[in-house]
Order: C-alpha cells, then sequence, then structure tokens
C-alpha cells in the first residue's frame, strides 16, 4: 500500500483560486499524474516542486505505477516509495518527496480533482475503460500523451478518448504548451502548475492543434533518423524536417478546420520538431534501423535500445496511413507514407529522400486545404 503524505502547506493562496465561498475555506486542488514512464516521472517532479509551493494544491502528487517486478525482486513502486526515485524510468533523480507511487490505479485516482495522463497511448483505452465511474465528477484532467487512435468512424485523438469515455473535459499539455478549448482559467491553472522558473508555459486555444502537433512530430523525427541513419547531412535532415511540419500543419488542417497556424510556431509545434529530430529515441532508433538496412525490426531495436520505454512515432506513423488510405490522401502527404512504408519494410531506408519527384497535389506549403 502507498504511504500517504503529510500536507505542511501554509502558503497563501492566490485570489484567483479561492474558493469563492463565504466562510473563506480553502479548496485546495489535489493531483494524482497515470503514468510513470520517463516524461511520466519528470511531470510528477515538476507538479509536486509547484505543489509544495502554490497554496492553492495539495502538498501530495500521487502517482499511478504500472507495477513490475525489477531484476532485484522488488515492486518498482515499494523502489519508488523507499527511494523517492524511480529507477527503472528516471534514475538518478529525485522525484519530491511529496511524490507518492500507487500501483491502485481506483485508488491513486478516487481523490483526484486533477487527472494527468502520460502513458503511451496504446494503454489508454483499457485504462479509460477500468476508470469509468471512478473518477470524481468535478475534475480536471490534462493529456500530456503523444498518439491517436484509429477507428473505423475515423481518427480518435487521446483526450478526446478520454473525453468521451471518462464524460470529462480534457485539456492538452505538449512541449511548455497547453491547449484549452474555452476555459482560459483552467488552463491557467494547468500552466501554473507545469511552470518553473526554468520552464515557461504558455497557453494556446488550440486543443487539436497542439495535440497533433505532439503525435505528428514522432512521426518526421523517424524520417529524421532514417536520414542520419543513411549519414545524409544536415541540409538532408533539415529538408526532411520543412516537409515533415508541413504535412504536420496540412494535415492537422484537413482533420480539424479549427486548428491554427500559429501553434505550429509554439513550442509544441517547430520547437519542439527540432528537439525530437535532433534528439530522442524516435530518431535514434529510426538511425539504428536505417544502419541495419532495415534487417532488424523496430520491435527488436525498441526492446533492446529503450529497455522498457516506448517508442509511439512507428505506431503513430501506422496510425496516420490508414487515416490517409481511408481517406484517399496518401498521395497528398509522401513523406508520413513514406515513412510507415519504411517502417514495415515495403521500402528501403532510403526512399525517404527518393519521393520527392511525387509532388504532391495540395498546397501544403500555402497552408490551403484545398485540393487542386
Ligand atoms: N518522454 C518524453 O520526453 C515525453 C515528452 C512528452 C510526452 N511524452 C508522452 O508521454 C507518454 C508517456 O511516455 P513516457 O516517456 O512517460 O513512457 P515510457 O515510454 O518511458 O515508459 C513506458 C511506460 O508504460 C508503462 N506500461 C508498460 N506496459 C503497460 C500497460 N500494459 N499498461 C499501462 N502502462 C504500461 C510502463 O510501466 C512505463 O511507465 C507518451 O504518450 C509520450 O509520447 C513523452
Amino acid at each position: 500500500m502507498a504511504p500517504a503524505f503529510e500536507d505542511n502547506n501554509s502558503e497563501t493562496l492566490p485570489s484567483s483560486f479561492s474558493s469563492g465561498s463565504d466562510d473563506g475555506v480553502l479548496h485546495k486542488s489535489k493531483v494524482t499524474v497515470v503514468g510513470s514512464g520517463n516524461w511520466g516521472s519528470v511531470a510528477s517532479k515538476l507538479i509536486a516542486s509547484n505543489t509544495l509551493r502554490l497554496s492553492s494544491f495539495h502538498d501530495e502528487v500521487r502517482m499511478w505505477v504500472f507495477e513490475e517486478t525489477l531484476p532485484s525482486g522488488e515492486k518498482l513502486t515499494d523502489v519508488i516509495n523507499r527511494t523517492n526515485e524511480n529507477v527503472k524510468y528516471l534514475p538518478g533523480i529525485k522525484l519530491g518527496k511529496n511524490v507518492v507511487a500507487d500501483p491502485d490505479l481506483e485508488n491513486a485516482v478516487k481523490d483526484a480533482n486533477m487527472l494527468v495522463f502520460v502513458t503511451p497511448h496504446q494503454f489508454m483505452e483499457g485504462i479509460c475503460k477500468r476508470l469509468v465511474g471512478k473518477v470524481n465528477g468535478d475534475v480536471e484532467a490534462i493529456s500530456l500523451i503523444k498518439g491517436m487512435e484509429v477507428k473505423r468512424e475515423g481518427p480518435c485523438m487521446i483526450s478526446t478518448l478520454i473525453s468521451e469515455q471518462l464524460g470529462i473535459a480534457v485539456e492538452k499539455f505538449s512541449e511548455a504548451t497547453v491547449g484549452y478549448r474555452d476555459n482560459r482559467e483552467i488552463a491557467e491553472k494547468w500552466v501554473q502548475l507545469f511552470s518553473t522558473p526554468y520552464f515557461m508555459v504558455t497557453a494556446v486555444q488550440d486543443v487539436e492543434g497542439v495535440e497533433l502537433c505532439g503525435t505528428l512530430k514522432n512521426v518526421v523525427a523517424i524520417a529524421a533518423g532514417f536520414v542520419d541513419g543513411l549519414e545524409m547531412g544536415n541540409n538532408t535532415k533539415a529538408a526532411i524536417m520543412r516537409i515533415g511540419l508541413r504535412e504536420m500543419r496540412a494535415f492537422s488542417k484537413l482533420l480539424f478546420s479549427s486548428v491554427k497556424d500559429s501553434t505550429f510556431f509554439e513550442s509544441c509545434g517547430v520547437a519542439d520538431l527540432i528537439t525530437t529530430c535532433l534528439g530522442g529515441r524516435n530518431r535514434k532508433v529510426a538511425e539504428a534501423f536505417a544502419k541495419n538496412e532495415g534487417k532488424r525490426s523496430f520491435d527488436d531495436l525498441e526492446a533492446e535500445m529503450l529497455q522498457g520505454q516506448k517508442l509511439q512515432g512507428v505506431s503513430t506513423a501506422r496510425e496516420v496511413y490508414e487515416v490517409l488510405s481511408h481517406r484517399g490522401w496518401l498521395e497528398l502527404f509522401p513523406l508520413f507514407a513514406t515513412v510507415h512504408e519504411i517502417c514495415v519494410g515495403h521500402l528501403p531506408p532510403s526512399a525517404i529522400v527518393e519521393y520527392s519527384e511525387r509532388k504532391p497535389r495540395l498546397s501544403l506549403l500555402e497552408g490551403s486545404t484545398q485540393y487542386y
């Protein structure tokens, strides 16, 4: 059983977050992070430093852990609570004593009124099913997850999946950008929870744009990794990033007409794309895939190189490809389509630079979503 953390927060409450009740009773927000991989652990640490600092939040941050037994025979949760460190997914970093690891999903969410979802996207449908009827009615949620579900009726963003299954409004956080739908005040509360003096967070009114930036850049990072593995140099990689950004924007706008161009110039857009294409696990594994001339599968390389961490770009490329072929858009998005075809072995890694002659019919450069 996860231990309880004693709350001793005594700072004064900013007026915008007071309960508004006549008796001045404070309604502190209680945060639970659903997920404890690499980013889940970083997010918990970040949030925990802020809940200690800000009186509008309970100090304790509960972190749901998908339980694993470590090579030592100990449970991961026990080790996190004993050492205050996620020794498997974020070794060497103290999470903060107010982070409490909890392997029981229902228990972890039951008292929370702010939920942060941060698991690999393929597990979210199952997690949502387990949470139906188990979360508070007044809960606010945010998704840090990159990826989408493709269903027969069309693509479903993870924030929409959570909203629909749990009946709650979900904002989106990706790379220092909070995407919100209409409630600016709630968005500001999330900004406050994630901001630190060295990590500036902004809010934009474009949930789908922020979510699609975070999701699609992983596909472009796979392409960048191929270029690195083939040692094609920086000019080629920059060209791939430019075409990738163009396809990201066009695809997002075709799916959701509400998506704003300006979102692609926020941290979640071009900045995150550059970071992911220069470093990051998707680029790294794709580089190894190309170096091995596609003879070792992504599953194989993921297991060997990431040791439990999950690769998002390959599954996202497949999901995007399904959407493209279902809607007859394959020709419009040669980079996205080629990445998937290389991943599944239909094309060699060198094909990443061989489609330039297949000119897309969509006026992607101008940002138009009209067909010619
Ligand atoms: N790592 C980053 O820099 C980063 C940044 C932003 C967003 N994200 C997104 O956050 C999400 C989580 O990524 P991460 O880096 O924290 O995870 P990760 O890849 O480091 O770890 C995988 C996690 O999945 C868990 N897991 C394994 N099997 C499971 C199952 N059957 N059910 C539920 N959980 C299971 C593992 O315990 C582990 O916590 C992803 O959608 C990712 O795209 C990651």
